[in-house]
């Protein structure tokens, strides 16, 4: 009976009709052989005829009779895998094996017609089978996390059988073209050929380089078994018959495939199960690269098995064709797919989406740029994304300038936070020379926050007169809420509709560049920056009626908070009478005035040390941060004293970091590097020049919108032919000055501006070089 030639494919065992034995029949195997008397219930097979016993000792078991070709050593091959795996992870729930009277795991069985069949005994195994609903995401992670735990269960095991040749094998898809014949629905046999072909050309050379081992290979719904009480929890994991030897990623393309069917979603969907793969088995960049094919592989193989099978079937129809049509449907889904994209997604997912760009360049320094994306993927998470379709890997900075690994230098236009230049001597040497001597927490006195508040409020227009020190940004305004709230007995927040204010709890919720307007919560309402769009231009700044909607919430205004330079908003300055309408407004309806200065503060705008005072205005509180230590976390609120005293008969505060002397000296040796070197007027000038060369350009290149922002703060909108904001295009300049030599950044809603945010020193004649990046980013894209 053992198919001795394993070089053949199994089409006989596909072909060949499952077993028919009556329930009488069985019920008489089961007494002889295995000793079990009870109740038969038959169960769904492809190929072989399975019974749910029910002993009268109480047992629940499953009688496997299998297919008169199946090779009775591949069935070992199941029943050690299954002993392999109650070794190695005894908690994972797969089916045990029961020995017969003889003491053997098969026993052999003729039919009536003289063949033969393996006859086995496994556990049966409670749970009942998923809800395959398309709108129920419960499942797809913990399948691609069970589905990796089994292939690691499976790492160590072998069998001398395992590389026997099934069709159900992804590594076989080429095979199918025989059956094309059977598929007699044009289209379907022109989608069929298409990824045929596809798989041909991009999966067949990379199948000996990638990594394999013995898989279940066929785990999907119909073989898993979950919680009756929590659909996303699998207890059951059965039909090892499907068990070889192949890809990993084979086998996770077959577990994907059948998910997609009738999703509206299917890359997503497919995306949730390989992120929960990659949590316990990471995948390669090669495996991810060739998924989009081999998912498609696996339902054309569905299809194509399923309608050859049915011809030779015909009384299994709906067993074998139950998912077909559906199945087409989506195969068509999955054609119109952008495989880029959808590579794009799988590699994001598993946070390796650089990966891709710095594959397609060989050479050295980009295989440590791999093993650094890698690392970063596996021990930073996912939340943390690089600039740069290349990410640039920094290693030294100095002035404007800043170096990689290789020694290439790269002309810094974008990090406001080297707000007097990266490693300035002098700053340098102030937190060396304090870090040497002493630093502890504010709770011990100390000359350096003193004298680091003075200079700071001293550049403040009366009477904001108390400065409170924390380490960053978010802190700042996270203070500064609850200082408003405090103070006012209000609840709601006005902020502009595409603002950034930090990454804490709550001021995350002020940022709807990290939430969407939708998702805002609404004690939170927004309003127009003063951009030069048509909607600021035609109404007002939508104060009125955000202050309105707060109140249908059952808000008052609690703050106003503005980033004064409205970085992610697309850099603008307030135009005279803006802050100053914004603040009478949010005052009459009882909330703060806060100027977020963490961009446009300590003389960048070139113009006015700081943003607010483009306006004729004087903030309730003001928040420092990034340039403020030129890299060391050194961040401040500053303040009326009444407003301080709310605080400090309510709860008071401590901040273990803020203010502490190492911090303060930076702060001060900052403030003296702006003043000796007169940095705010070189803003001023610069920023000036820069903006002459642009309106220049502009003539020349009409991609080139509209220019906003002041001193060495600019924003250049990038435009189609027709006006309209083009992202796409303003990411490829990004990109391209980046691949020579100059880095800036993106930023507005959708990113269609480019960035221009230097560190301070910046002089004109790295304007030049910057505007002759940006000339031949235009030229050549
Ligand atoms: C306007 C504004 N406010 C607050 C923050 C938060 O600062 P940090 O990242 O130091 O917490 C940022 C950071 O980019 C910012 O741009």
């Amino acid at each position: 009976m053992s198919n001795a030639n394993h070089d053949l494919y199994q089409d006989d065992l596909l072909e060949t009709r499952s077993p028919g034995f009556t329930i009488a029949q069985v019920k008489d195997i089961g007494d002889k052989l295995f000793g079990l008397t009870g109740d038969l219930f038959p169960l769904d097979s492809e190929r072989d005829q399975n019974f749910h016993i029910r002993t009268e000792a109480g047992d629940q078991l499953v009688i496997k009779i299998a297919n008169s070709a199946e090779d009775p050593a591949v069935i070992d091959m199941q029943l050690r895998a299954l002993e392999h795996i109650a070794v190695v992870d005894p908690e994972l729930p797969v089916p045990k094996v029961l020995l017969s009277r003889n003491g053997l795991a098969i026993e052999q069985i003729q039919a009536e017609n003289g063949t033969e069949h393996c006859v086995r005994i496994l556990t049966y195994l409670p749970g009942i089978p998923p809800m395959v609903d398309p709108a129920d995401h419960a499942l797809l992670r913990p399948m691609g996390a069970c589905l990796a735990r089994l292939v690691l269960d499976l790492r160590g095991f072998f069998h001398p059988i395992a590389n026997y040749k099934l069709l159900w094998d992804l590594k076989h898809t080429s095979k199918l073209r025989q059956y094309l014949p059977h598929i007699r629905d044009a289209n379907h046999h022109e989608l069929v050929s298409y990824f045929l072909d596809r798989f041909d050309r991009n999966v067949l050379p990379l199948i000996p380089k990638l990594r394999a081992q013995i898989v279940h290979n066929d785990f999907v719904p119909d073989n898993i078994l979950v919680a009756e009480d929590d659909p996303g929890r699998i207890v059951g994991i059965i039909d090892f018959g499907d068990m070889t030897h192949t890809l990993l990623i084979n086998d996770l393309a077959t577990t994907i495939a059948p998910m997609l069917c009738g999703h509206a979603d299917p890359v997503g969907t497919a995306a949730e199960i390989i992120a929960g793969y990659h949590e316990i088995i990471p995948l390669e960049d090669a495996e991810l690269g060739i998924l989009y094919d081999l998912i498609a592989a696996r339902m054309i193989m569905l299809n194509v098995i399923a309608s050859w099978r049915v011809t030779i079937h015909p009384y299994n129809k709906e067993y074998i064709a139950g998912n077909v049509e559906q199945m087409w449907t989506t195969l068509e889904a999955w054609r119109i797919q952008d495989p880029a994209d959808v590579t794009r997604k799988f590699f994001r997912v598993c946070s390796l989406w650089e990966m891709e760009e710095v594959n397609s360049i060989p050479n050295k320094a980009n295989e440590t740029l791999k093993s650094h994306l890698l690392r970063r993927a596996r021990l930073l998470g996912p939340c943390y994304y690089l600039f740069y379709k290349r990410p640039v890997h920094i290693v030294r900075g100095e002035g404007v300038w800043l170096y990689d690994g290789d020694g290439n230098r790269y002309l810094d236009a974008y990090n406001n936070v080297a707000h007097v230049g990266h490693c300035h001597p002098h700053v340098v040497n102030a937190i060396s020379n304090q870090a040497r001597q002493l630093n502890t927490s504010s709770r011990y006195m100390h000359g350096h926050i003193l004298e680091l508040a003075e200079q700071i409020t001293k550049r403040m227009p009366e009477p904001l007169s108390v400065c409170m020190f924390v380490c960053t940004g978010s802190e700042a305004n996270e203070l500064a809420w609850q200082m408003s709230k405090l103070v006012s007995g209000n609840s709601g927040v006005l902020i502009t509709k595409f603002s950034y204010h930090g990454s804490s709890a709550a001021t995350t919720q002020f940022s709807t560049e990290l939430i969407p307007q939708k998702k805002l919560p609404s004690h939170v309402q927004t309003l127009f920056a003063p951009t030069s769009n048509t909607a600021f231009r035609k109404s007002d700044s939508g104060i009125s009626s955000a202050i309105t909607a707060l109140g249908e919430h059952g808000h008052q205004p609690a703050m106003l908070i503005l980033d004064t330079a409205f970085v992610s908003d697309g850099i603008y300055t307030s135009p005279k009478g803006y802050l100053k309408t914004l603040f009478a407004k949010t005052r009459a309806a009882g909330g703060l005035c806060i100027a977020d200065e963490v961009q446009g503060g300590f003389g960048r705008l070139g113009q006015h040390f700081w943003g607010f005072q483009f306006d004729d205005v004087i903030p309730d509180i003001v928040t420092l941060g990034k340039p403020m230590g030129n890299g060391h976390p050194l961040a401040a609120v500053v303040t009326r004293p009444e407003i301080a005293e709310v605080l400090a008969n309510e709860t008071g505060y401590f901040n273990t970091y803020g203010g502490n002397p190492v911090s303060c000296a930076a702060g001060l040796s900052v403030l003296e590097v702006i003043e000796k070197e007169a940095l705010q007027r070189n803003a001023l000038e610069v920023g000036q020049y820069m903006r002459e060369r642009l309106a220049v350009l502009q003539r020349d290149y009409p991609v080139i919108g509209e220019i906003h922002g002041s001193g060495l703060l600019q924003g250049i909108d990038i435009v189609k032919p027709d006006g309209a904001l083009d992202p796409e295009m303003a990411d490829c300049i990004m990109n391209h000055m980046r691949e020579n030599g100059v880095l800036i950044g993106t930023t507005g809603q959708h990113y269609p501006t480019l960035k221009i945010r230097p560190p301070i020193v910046f002089q004109k004649e790295h304007a030049d070089m910057l505007l002759g990046a940006l000339m031949e980013a235009l030229d050549e894209l």
